[in-house]
């Protein structure tokens, strides 16, 4: 083992050039422009795995190509993993809001600034380093692997779904390892107990037949933007919680060790609210900060359009109004049944006079597991090594759709255990890795899959 730690050791300055070049590719999946992209992105990759002694190919998919690296020498006694992670990045507008480019990836403070450097092209290519180091030292891995790198995370995942159902045997593996979220903190590596799931939909108000003068018309015809304000104030109370009826029917309670290990979690609610820079920290009544991040539903505006914005003043009565509006979910609320409940209380709220359309986007379910058996000891062991600290467990307010089905198509237990930094601006402007957290958690990652055999 020590060879493959002193491979990586002798081999960091070249294994983030590397990462560079791949984020120097622009894979917007969610930009048809960048289609061209998405396929150049994913051949680089399937080339960098050969490099690791992978054996890899590309499969198209309705959407963006879906690209495997498999390893199966350890043979049927040894177990398979099946490495998951993400190519795709989020669109980085607004462009004037980044210190350098986007897509030039820049050291400063130890940390590397770019579009996906942390989600999730920097964490992916993590594991793509550990398989090699063990591949280059010792010439094998010590378990089977499979590497499946998608390329429409970051909207929704609908083609992945059908993919894994069509090679299951392929994919057949007994766990599942995703690097796709944080630590707790700096130096302070984590394993998840949850992520929540999502259901994201478009509410579209509609007036009368076009725009119209708001002082010829004002009063006599009900305004979409008025009607849609309405109903988007409707969806919360005075206390913070989502005012739909049923809309907490569903969720779950949790183990009493899970919520007294979150209160045991090194958090400082104070510093957290300094750290974003609000005057006060909004959200349900009656919980912490963390709770209500990991364990308690939310509903959000995502965006609001309507009527004239530009310059100056326009005495306009808008004759159409549009809100995304999405849902964080918890165990067990499906994305289905909040979709019924939150349609039946827009039917319920909207004012006459208007017509109301409800558009339902992707959605996720919500994982949550029971951190223990052989999967999280044989992290906990690889982390505390690699970083020299015991890892904590976490839970997580973001959604990665896909792994409630990897467990229930490949019926294979999931391990989440990432490397980012609360802070690093995922889906924002200045993204950024934290080169200590690149370099100790390949290490970590070439010590699970030792401790995994
Ligand atoms: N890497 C994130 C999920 C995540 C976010 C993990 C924050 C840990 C902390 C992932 O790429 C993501 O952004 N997922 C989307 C899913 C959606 C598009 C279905 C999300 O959570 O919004
Ligand atoms: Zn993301």
């Amino acid at each position: 083992m020590s060879d493959v730690l002193a491979f990586v050791d002798a081999n960091l300055g070249r294994f983030r050039a590397e990462l560079y070049d791949f984020l120097r590719i622009q894979s917007i999946s969610t930009q048809k422009e960048h289609e061209g992209d998405m396929r150049r992105a994913a051949e680089w990759l399937a080339e960098r795995m050969r490099e690791a002694g992978l054996e890899a190919s590309i499969h198209d998919t309705p959407g963006h190509p879906v690209v495997l690296g498999e390893w199966r020498g350890a043979g049927e006694s040894a177990p398979t993993v099946l490495i998951y992670g993400h190519y795709d990045v989020q669109p980085p507008e607004p462009l004037d809001e980044w210190a350098s480019p986007p897509f030039e990836p820049t050291e400063r403070d130890g940390k590397v600034f770019a579009r996906g450097s942390a989600d999730d092209k920097g964490q992916l290519y993590m594991h793509v380093k550990a398989v090699e180091a063990h591949t280059k030292a010792n010439g094998k891995l010590p378990v089977n692997v499979i590497v499946l790198a998608e390329g429409e995370e970051e909207v929704g995942s609908d083609n992945l779904v059908p993919f894994v159902e069509k090679h299951v045997e392929r994919l057949a593996c007994d766990h599942v390892v995703i690097s796709d979220s944080n630590m707790f903190d700096e130096g302070l590596p984590s394993v998840l107990f949850s992520l929540r799931g999502l259901a994201y939909f478009e509410i579209h108000v509609k007036g009368a037949r076009s725009d119209l003068h708001s002082g010829q018309f004002g009063g006599t015809v009900v305004n979409p933007g008025n009607a849609l304000a309405a109903i988007v104030a409707s969806l919360h109370d005075a206390d913070g919680r989502v005012a739909i009826e049923g809309f907490y029917d569903d969720v779950a309670t949790w183990e009493d060790d899970i919520l007294d290990g979150i209160r045991a979690l090194p958090f400082d609610e104070e510093e957290y609210r300094r750290s974003l820079d609000v005057p006060k920290l909004g959200g349900e009544k009656g919980f912490t900060a963390l709770e209500r991040l990991w364990v308690r539903p939310t509903c959000d505006v995502n965006g609001i359009l309507c009527g004239y914005t530009g310059e100056g003043a326009k005495t306009v009565l808008p004759n159409k109004a549009m809100a995304k509006v999405s849902f964080r979910l918890v165990p067990d609320q499906t994305p289905e049944r909040v979709k019924e409940l939150f349609e039946a209380h827009v039917r319920k709220v909207a004012p006459e006079g208007v017509t109301v359309e409800i558009k339902a986007l992707h959605g996720g379910r919500p994982w949550r597991t029971r951190p223990q058996g052989k999967l999280v000891d044989a992290a906990g062991k690889a982390l505390e090594q690699a970083f020299g600290v015991r890892p904590v467990l976490q839970g997580e307010g973001g959604s990665i759709p896909i792994v409630v089905d990897f467990e229930e198509k490949l019926n294979a237990s999931a391990l989440l255990v990432g490397f980012a930094l609360p802070g690093c601006n995922l889906h924002a402007p200045n993204e950024w890795f934290e080169l200590a957290a690149f370099d100790n958690g390949i290490k970590a990652l070439c010590l699970l899959y030792e401790n995994l055999a």
